[in-house]
């Protein structure tokens, strides 16, 4: 396999950055292409925990190349700081690459993202505050700033004294705040022209290039396909198109140049922001899915919502990515209670849906409908073999498969890079050797 997408395929969060890391080892490149500082992928590497928001999650691996690639938006601040977090930590970003067509996000784009959404109140879409929506919208209405504008400060102060034009009256007459200082920002985006400047090229030639030579590269989604701009839970979605077909736009490499979509899904589901959520559990059953599971924001510290794995959410993902496996994260969080419930349809005004139903206030009040099966007590985070686990986690594993009928590759079972059940052989050789053959 030459190049591997990873993408989530509920409201993200699945563990999609715990996942690239296992296969990074493996690779010449990890990419990110779409999305921004919104995401926040956790690796675990023994006793150390890295969150990363830009920074691609085969930065751990000193051989591995780590593209940020054009459908990517970029804060230049959040980026050098996470360089640096990094790098007093001894890992080293030397193989770092921005593309030079990756939007970055101006301190408007952050203003505007959250007045946008004090001005929505209870109709909010419970945004990361990023400024993920308003820099989106500036790249397609062709207003954007590029990270290639940095490299000629001419043209980016004349791209920004233009932008701050609409955007300073849209701040003071619209939401009644006060304007930006053009000279304050451009000043601040010379200093962190100065620190990321050299890591700005066409990263789409450095990936082709690569693919050409037969090299390895894995795309790292973020998000996940519940929350992409087309086919998730309008409005209540992020500003990207977050499936695996997304990943050749935004690396910029041709159809066909992807050899295997891995699916990441988590074994119980979680949300963070508004939006409908059928299989939501504001019960006791939740909250030990939050305790356990440790289900607070990594970008915003936000307590996720969390309820009960939906095979009907699963089975749209599998078609829109046409996902070659899935890998079942968490399963070690599920471990302790009585019983566990699967969403096999939805039931509104009477009738039942057993595929997604394509009007959305279905999803905002129907009735899951679930099967109901057996739980488990014994800890799983010590399992590597399927043949180990417990009979009813056996079942529940295989019934998700029949399920979405995509087969479970891996399955976690523990937040560290080892806690890993590898079924399918191929994986085994990307990931193994398990041992911290990074810098770790
Ligand atoms: P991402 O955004 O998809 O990369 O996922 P996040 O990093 O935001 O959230 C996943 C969280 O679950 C992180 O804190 C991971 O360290 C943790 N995690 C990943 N896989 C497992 C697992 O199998 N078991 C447990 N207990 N934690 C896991
Ligand atoms: P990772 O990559 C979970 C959610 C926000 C909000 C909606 C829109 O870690 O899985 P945005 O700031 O993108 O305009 O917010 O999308 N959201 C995420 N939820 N994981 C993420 O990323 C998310 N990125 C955005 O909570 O509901
Ligand atoms: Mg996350």
């Amino acid at each position: 396999m030459a190049s591997i997408a990873i993408v989530g395929t509920q409201w993200g969060d699945e563990g999609k950055g715990r996942i690239t890391d296992l296969l990074a080892r493996s690779m010449d490149f990890v990419v990110r292409f779409q999305g921004g500082d919104n995401a926040g992928h956790t690796v675990v590497l023994k006793d150390k925990e890295f969150k990363l928001h830009l920074i691609p999650s085969g930065i751990f691996y000193p051989q591995v190349g780590c593209i940020i690639g054009n459908g990517v938006v970029v804060n230049p601040g959040v980026l050098i700081d996470e360089i640096k977090e990094l790098n007093s930590r001894g890992i080293s970003t030397d193989n770092l690459k921005i593309s030079c067509n990756a939007h970055l996000i101006m301190p408007y784009h952050i203003l505007l993202d959250k007045a946008a959404e004090s001005k929505l109140g209870k109709s909010k879409i419970g945004t990361t505050h990023k400024g993920i929506g308003p820099v989106y919208a500036d790249k397609a209405a062709r207003a954007g700033i590029r990270a290639q504008d940095l490299l000629d400060l001419k043209i980016f102060r004349t791209k920004l004294k233009e932008a701050l034009k609409i955007k300073n009256s849209i701040l003071t007459k619209v939401y009644g705040m006060d304007p930006l200082v053009p000279e304050e920002v451009f000043d601040q985006y010379c200093k962190y022209k100065e620190e990321i400047g050299k890591y700005i090229v066409d990263t789409s030639i450095v990936l082709n290039r690569a693919l050409d030579a037969n090299r390895k590269v894995l795309l790292e989604g973020a998000q996940g396909t519940m929350l992409d701009i087309d086919y998730g839970t309008y409005p209540f979605v992020t500003s990207s198109c977050t499936l695996a077909s997304s990943a050749y736009i935004g690396a910029g490499i041709g159809p066909g140049r992807i050899d295997e979509v891995l699916g990441v899904a988590k074994a119980y589901t979680t949300r963070v922001g508004s939006g409908p959520f059928p299989t939501e559990e504001e019960s006791e059953v939740g909250n030990f899915m939050r305790e356990k599971g440790k289900e607070y924001g990594t970008t915003t510290g936000r307590a996720r919502r969390c309820g009960w794995l939906d095979a009907m959410i699963l089975g749209y993902s599998a078609m829109l990515n046409q996902l070659d496996s899935m890998v079942l994260t968490k399963l070690d969080v599920l471990t302790g209670l009585e019983e566990i419930k699967i969403c096999t349809g939805y039931r509104y005004k009477g009738k039942v849906y057993r595929k997604l139903p394509s009007h959305q206030t279905i999803l905002h009040k129907c009735e899951p409908l679930y099967e109901t099966m057996p739980g488990w007590k014994n800890d799983l985070g010590n399992i590597r073999d399927f043949n180990d686990l417990p009979k009813p986690v056996k079942r529940y594993v295989e019934r998700i498969e029949e399920l979405v009928k995509v087969p479970v590759s891996m399955i976690s079972v523990g937040p560290e890079r080892d806690q890993i059940i590898i079924r399918d052989d191929s994986f085994k050789s990307q990931a193994f050797d398990l041992g911290f053959t990074a810098i770790i």
